[in-house]
């Protein structure tokens, strides 16, 4: 599925002081279908902004959101959000949070639950379907509630600093797996950031954005094969790139 912002704006208003607050100003982009779009930049520049208007848990003041070449006006099926906080529920097994959804929607458990099992053992979960998530490290946590999207088969799959909460060596970790799901399920993905090597390490194009107002200052592609180095010439120049658009925006 495509996703298009046109001339997006939202406007928050600060109702203390009766200011108003441009979160995103004038955003346009094209993503294209099957195509991994990282957002990058620095805290406060509306990264999750996009993200919750693209999902339609937001709607923009002005400017629209086309997916698949329909206005945004709801969450849906269609679009599946992988959030930073692990978000499982504590009380059901890994299978039973994977089954959780088909459940509530009435579906034929027995099917379900063999593409759960599927899809347990593509995130490397094999044999620990049936312990609870308190049971699992925070790597295996993030696998079952990226798993557990899955199971609706997203063509958008929307996630925000997923990895974001994991040490730096599971981080990698599930930057490989999630790299290697998204070349098999092929979804359209915008993918939350702060980290310019997940960006590099992941996206086929890297939108950089600045802040106060919140907009897009520069949009890099990705030109490497899969799976990549994380140390190439190149990475270092596509580095050096994006720090020199970020650094400007940082406020300290
Ligand atoms: N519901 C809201 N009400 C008022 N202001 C908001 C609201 N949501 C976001 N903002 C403001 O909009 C701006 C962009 O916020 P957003 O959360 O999209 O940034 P971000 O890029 O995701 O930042 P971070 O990297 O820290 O997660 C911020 O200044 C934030 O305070
Ligand atoms: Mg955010």
């Amino acid at each position: 599925m495509t996703i298009s912002l046109q001339s997006v704006s939202r406007v928050f208003a600060d109702s203390e002081s009766g200011t108003e607050m441009v979160a995103l100003q004038d955003i346009d982009l094209a993503i294209a279908d099957n195509e991994f779009c990282a957002l990058l930049g620095p805290s406060g520049c509306g990264k999750t902004t996009i993200l919750n208007l693209v999902a339609g848990f937001d709607m923009p003041s002005s400017g629209r959101i086309l997916v698949d070449g329909r206005p945004v006006m709801a969450p849906g099926p269609d679009r599946g959000v992988i959030f930073q906080s692990l978000s499982l529920f504590p009380w059901l097994s890994a299978l039973d949070n994977l089954l959780f959804g088909p459940r509530v929607r009435g579906l034929d458990l027995k099917a379900e639950r063999h593409r759960a099992q599927e899809l347990i053992r593509m995130v490397g979960l094999e044999g620990f379907q049936h312990h609870l998530p308190h049971e699992l490290s925070g790597g295996m946590q993030q696998r079952v509630a990226i798993a557990r999207v899955l199971m609706n088969e997203p063509s958008v799959l929307l996630a925000d600093e997923p990895f974001a909460a994991l040490d730096e060596y599971t981080r990698r970790a599930m930057q490989e797996e999630f790299s290697r799901i998204w070349q098999r399920t092929r979804a359209t993905v915008v993918f939350v950031t702060h980290n310019i090597e997940e960006a590099i390490f992941l996206a086929d194009r890297i939108v950089v954005m600045g802040r106060k107002p919140g907009r897009i200052k520069a949009v890099l592609t990705i030109d490497m094969p899969r799976p990549r180095s994380r140390t190439s010439e190149r990475v270092m120049e596509l580095t050096r790139q994006a720090l020199d658009l970020i650094q400007p925006e940082v406020a300290i």
